[in-house]
């Protein structure tokens, strides 16, 4: 096993660690994530846990947990959450995050929008001083004029490029969108005020900067596993 995957995996054990019977959890998307429902499970299995629900934030991890046989629900039916937990791309010192690499960063969002708590499992290599450190920001946007971002993107000082599949396709999310991955050389200097720029740009539906949401970051070292609070503690 790879040295990051060891960490996903012991991020992903210990946030299984976090669920309490009875909550509606929302489920997050992405590599780390499938350590944590597969952990998740074992608990089920196990009888430790009782009456919980999942949200999937994807179709990816529907279909994961159904085959793990983790109980869902929709946020239709539970449209607000105990807890939601999820991966990220980077997290900064104040808990703001670039998530969505995996595509799946709008329902990603409305979850964990949804939800009291926010859990975000990482390994250490994406701590970053400034988010864009390392990876772009993905931004889903309508499929009609995508086109028409590039300049207003570069007017931001970003880079950006229509994420595509290796057959060359542009990506299609599950919501039917394209995503443009916006990188920012050299950091974002005001992540809330780019946040605010993307949110005001009529065609683009969501942007991956998590901004103030993260309650709780729990990062994999080699060291061993170690938990950040919002608010508390710094990176
Ligand atoms: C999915 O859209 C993303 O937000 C993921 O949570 C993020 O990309 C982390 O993915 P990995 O756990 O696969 O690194």
């Amino acid at each position: 096993m790879a040295d990051t995957d060891a960490l996903k995996q012991a991020v992903g054990l210990e946030a299984a660690g976090l669920v309490e019977d009875g909550m509606v959890l929302g489920l997050g998307t992405g590599s780390t994530v499938a350590h944590f429902l597969l952990a998740l499970s074992e608990r089920l299995a196990r009888g430790e846990l009782n009456s919980i629900l999942g949200v999937p934030t994807s179709i990816r991890t529907e279909q994961e947990s159904r085959k793990l046989g983790i109980p869902l629900t929709s946020l239709s039916e539970h449209p607000t959450l105990d807890l939601t937990v999820d991966g990220a791309d980077e997290v900064d010192p104040n808990l703001n995050l670039i998530k969505g690499l995996g595509g799946a960063l709008l329902r990603e969002k409305m979850v964990a929008q949804a939800s009291s708590r926010l859990a975000i499992m990482v390994d250490e290599s994406k701590v970053v001083a400034a988010l864009c450190e390392k990876a772009p920001v993905p931004i889903e946007v309508v499929k009609f004029g995508w086109e028409t971002h590039e300049h207003f993107l570069q007017s931001l000082g970003g880079d950006s490029v229509l994420r595509r599949l290796p057959d060359g396709e542009p990506v299609t999310s599950d919501n039917g969108n394209h995503i443009i991955d916006c990188y920012f050389p050299g950091g974002i200097d005001d992540p809330e005020v780019l946040e605010g720029a993307l949110a005001a740009r009529t065609g683009v539906v969501e942007s991956g900067l998590f901004i103030g949401m993260a309650t709780q970051v729990i990062v994999a070292a080699s060291e061993g596993v170690r938990h950040l609070y919002a608010g508390r503690e710094q990176l």
